[in-house]
């Protein structure tokens, strides 16, 4: 007997090694977004985070549905020469989403920002511009037929007043390139889903009903269009009743809803030296339930495309760097820690 114990001391230093309790692992039934809700939640994301942070990745991973590409399938990006794409970045967005069974959302084939140097000096008649769009919406969404669920095919096309926004794009291709580009999309891919994507339809109502004549218009004339997204870059002081006055509106037109762009800003004013309080994180946990309860019980669930955050934590939000000011608009704090945010959207999602 002793002699068994002396082994087993001696071995213990080997092999006898009991594991240390493990640290409390998460209840399977503990509840996630991705759980918890009855259509696909999202987030934008940026591929350098996805290889650089795990916590990013893992948090990606256990709590969402949805993936949308925040810049790299945007035309300066992947399509940076005439001759020349770049599927760098959108593949390792792409893959994530495929290889992690999440709904990959492609953002965006046409909008008036992040245009290529190359676009911006081109030269052709309309001829030739009307080409150089086709030809690239055409190129990138036949790379992703099948990985890419749904594509933002154009992104703010109108102003706040309701009317065009003057761009390169109506400049050289005129006032209903919009419709035009929806057809390239469809010719390319006849399955996959094409969004027109807006922000500022809470706050305009110009331009809501702008967004949803277009529609009307696009339907009665038969240009492929599946779906709108309203952004919902909004902040804690925005009428409830102006939020769901919006998503009711846009699902009355029949067509798939997207919630594409989240966030909730709590400094809306940017004020300096901003310091958040427990009674602003508590109004944020409100908004995000009244946004995603509005969504929930107004879209009905066939035209559910989902919610999808803009970024995953405060800390790769693009708010601090465009407002330049302090913020904290989303659920995750900037250590992927649940903020009462996280809460207000997850009991938003439950029914
Ligand atoms: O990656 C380049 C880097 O190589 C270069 O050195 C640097 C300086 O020029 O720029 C870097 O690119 C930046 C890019 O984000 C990637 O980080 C661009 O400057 C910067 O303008 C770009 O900002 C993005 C912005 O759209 C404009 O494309 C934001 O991250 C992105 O969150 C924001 O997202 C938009 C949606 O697409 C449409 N709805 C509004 C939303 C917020 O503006």
């Amino acid at each position: 007997m002793i002699r068994n114990l002396l082994f087993c001391t001696l071995l213990s230093l080997t092999y006898c090694h009991q594991p240390a309790a493990q640290p409390s692992q998460p209840t399977a039934s503990e509840h996630t977004l991705r759980s918890t809700a009855a259509f696909p939640v999202g987030a934008a994301i940026s591929p350098s985070l996805l290889t650089s942070k795990p916590a990013y990745r893992q948090t990606l991973e256990r709590e969402f549905s949805g993936i949308t590409s925040e810049n790299y399938l945007k035309m300066r990006f992947v399509h940076p020469e005439k001759d020349r794409y770049d599927w760098t970045g959108g593949n390792t967005i792409v893959d994530f989403a495929n290889q992690t069974n999440k709904r990959m959302h492609g953002h965006a084939l046409v909008w008036h920002q992040s245009v290529p140097d190359w676009v911006t000096q081109f030269k052709g008649d309309s001829l030739a511009w009307e080409g150089l769009i086709r030809d690239h919406i055409q190129t990138v969404v036949k790379q992703y037929k099948g990985k890419i669920a749904a594509w933002d095919v154009v992104n703010e096309a109108f102003l706040d007043d309701g009317t065009l926004r003057p761009s390169l794009w109506t400049e050289h291709l005129g006032p209903d390139f919009v419709a035009r580009c929806f057809q390239y999309a469809r010719q390319a891919d006849p399955s996959v889903k094409l969004f027109y994507n807006e922000y500022g339809q809470e706050y305009s109502a110009k331009k809501l009903a702008a967004v949803l004549a277009m529609a009307a218009d696009f339907r009665k004339r038969g240009i492929p269009i599946d779906g709108i997204g309203l952004q919902m870059h909004t902040h804690i002081d925005h009428p409830d009743a102006q939020i769901e006055n919006a998503i009711r509106q846009t699902a009355a037109t029949g067509l798939l809803v997207h919630i594409s762009e989240l966030d909730v800003r709590i400094n809306q004013a940017k004020a300096a030296n901003f310091v958040p309080t427990d009674a602003l994180w508590q109004r944020q946990k409100a908004k995000f339930t009244a946004i995603v309860t509005a969504y929930r019980t107004l879209v009905p669930a066939a035209q559910q495309h989902g919610i999808t955050t803009w970024n995953v934590s405060d800390g790769d939000s693009w708010i601090p760097s465009f407002c330049q000011c302090q913020d904290f608009p989303l659920p995750f704090d900037k250590d992927f820690k649940k903020k009462p945010a996280y809460e207000g959207l997850l009991s938003g999602l439950k029914p």
